[in-house]
Formats: C-alpha cells, structure tokens, sequence
C-alpha cells in the first residue's frame, strides 16, 4: 500500500495509480498540547511505500510516526519516497549569515541528522533530485535517487526564440542541461553566484549574450526566491524576451513568488516534489519506474 504523508496527498495518489496499488487510509491529528499525531488505521499490506515531503520540521516528524505506524501493522518491509528532503542545504556545519570562509564548530550537519532518523525504520529510501547526488551517502539506510527534472520541459512553450537554458549558479548547469535535452534545443550557460546571506544573493551575468532571446532559467529549489528574482532582473536589464523559470522543487518560502512576478517572471513551472500552485507536472512517473524496478 502507499502511505501519503500529509505535504504530499496529490503526489502519492499519482504514485499509486501508476502503481495500480492502494493509497492507504491516513489520518493526522495533534494532540491539546501541540504534539502530532499521523496515523494510517486500517493499513494492511506486507509492503509499505510512504511518499512523504518533508518540506517543514513537522513533516520529519509525521513522516516518522508513519514509519512506525506501518511496522506496528505488521508491514514487513518500508520504502519510504521523499520527494523533497527539508534540511538537505544544512549538508555542512552552517550557521545563518555565516559566509563560505567560516566554519563553526559546534554545528550540526542538519542533512545528516535528518536521514539518520528517517534511515532507522525504513528499509530504502529514494530521493527525487537531491540537493547534491551524494546526499544517498547521508543515510543509513539504502537510498536511490531519481530525477523529474526532464518533466520540467513539458510546460514550457514550444517554438522559444533561440532558447538559452541557463542556471543561477555553476552547480545547477547539469539540470538546465537535462531540461535543454529534454526540450530538444537552446544553448546551456550559467550565472556565478555568491550567497550574501539566508535571502540576498550577488550574480555574476553569464558571457551569453540574452538580448531578444527567450530564457529559461532552472534551478533545484526555489527557496526565498532571491537567487531567480536576482537572475530575472539581470535578464531584464539585458534585454532577454520572455524570461521563464523552472525548477523541481518549489518551496517558495514567505514571499518568494511575489518577488518573482514583480522582478517580471513571465511563467514559473515546477513538479509536485513540493505541492503548490505552480507544480505544473508530476514527478509521479519516475518515482513510480523506481518502485516498480526495485521494490515491487
Ligand atoms: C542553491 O545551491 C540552490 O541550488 C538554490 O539556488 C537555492 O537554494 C535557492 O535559494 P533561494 O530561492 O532562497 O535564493
């Protein structure tokens, strides 16, 4: 059976309809005093397959009382899907403000503590578009990953005037690559970015030239959206057509999409990793390939 976790009702549902497998009942409740409370009464299979974002602290909470609560009825082995692991930029000791140059002691490595605690009652766990790829080594358990990020050229218009896929920073390239493949056509470059703190970023403008051409810029995440709305206004200044963004996982924190219609984002797709308005595709498909391949 699939277990939803809360964040990730639609995505789980998707899952199981490609699987042809049950969507397990759930419930999530909270206690007077404030503790949570995840449940899926009546669930009755031997295999459990729990699809749960864990895109705020309590998400990692629920998600582990789902664990628990498959193994107490009677599931004999867990796979558990996060779709978007909350904490995975937490992969080295960071405090808030703290600049690449230092590196506090006395610091968790967030990413880390996470997976070890969603490792002890599962046994595999996939990840769809990890932070960095070897972010599989952070848990004990066996983890796999899979990408959405091809999806991501579906919703994007055909017949892009010389398209330029170009990512805000280095690390982003090979997924701005992989969304150029998969749209067929167009140029892949990069911005160079520097992180001034938790919410403002300094770009570096790419050496191709954007004047009266469309762009599509991808990322992995969409957190406050100061790194894409930086990105948009420079394309702007430099006169670039439409200016579309994609990314897989839109976490879209306080008011990130605002910034991004006001720097004057024509479009702004993402999969269902994370679910919100703009989750035009399902990352259901290649997480549902995995399962099948390797679970089921
Ligand atoms: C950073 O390495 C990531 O790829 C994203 O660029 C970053 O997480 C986006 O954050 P924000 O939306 O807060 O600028």
């Amino acid at each position: 059976m699939i277990v939803a976790g809360s964040r990730s009702q639609a995505l789980a549902a998707a899952v199981a309809d490609e699987l042809g497998v049950a969507l397990a009942p759930v419930e999530y409740d909270s206690f007077p005093d404030g503790e949570l409370l995840a449940a899926t009464p009546g669930f009755d299979a031997e295999r459990a397959i729990i699809v749960s974002a864990t895109t705020d602290t309590a998400a990692i909470v629920e998600l582990l009382q789902l664990q628990d609560a498959v193994s107490e009825a009677g599931a004999d082995s867990v796979l558990t899907v996060l779709p978007y692991m909350g904490y995975a930029r937490q992969d080295r000791p960071i405090a808030p403000g703290e600049t690449a140059a230092t590196t506090p002691s006395g610091y968790p490595v967030s990413a880390r503590a996470v997976a070890r605690a969603v490792s002890v009652a599962t046994d595999r766990v996939v990840l769809v578009d990890p932070h960095e790829p070897d972010h599989t080594a952070l848990f004990d358990a066996s983890a796999t990953t899979v990408s959405a990020a091809p999806r991501l050229a579906d919703p994007v218009p055909d017949g892009l005037a010389e398209p330029v896929f170009l990512a805000p920073d280095e690390g982003a390239t090979d997924l701005a690559g992989t969304v150029r493949d998969a749209y067929g056509r167009g140029t892949v470059d990069a911005f160079e970015k520097v992180r001034l703190s938790g919410d403002a970023v300094d770009l570096r403008p790419s050496a191709v030239d954007v004047s009266d051409r469309d762009v599509v810029l991808v990322d992995d995440i969409i957190a406050t959206g100061s790194t894409m709305a930086t990105a948009v206004e420079f394309l702007q200044d430099d006169g670039a057509m439409g200016v579309y963004v994609a990314c897989v996982h839109a976490v879209l924190a306080r008011n990130a999409l605002t910034k991004l219609y006001r720097a004057g984002v024509d479009t702004i797709v993402a999969t269902d990793t994370v679910e919100r308005s703009v989750s035009a595709v399902s990352a259901a498909p290649p997480i549902a390939t995995e399962i099948r391949e390797t679970f089921l």
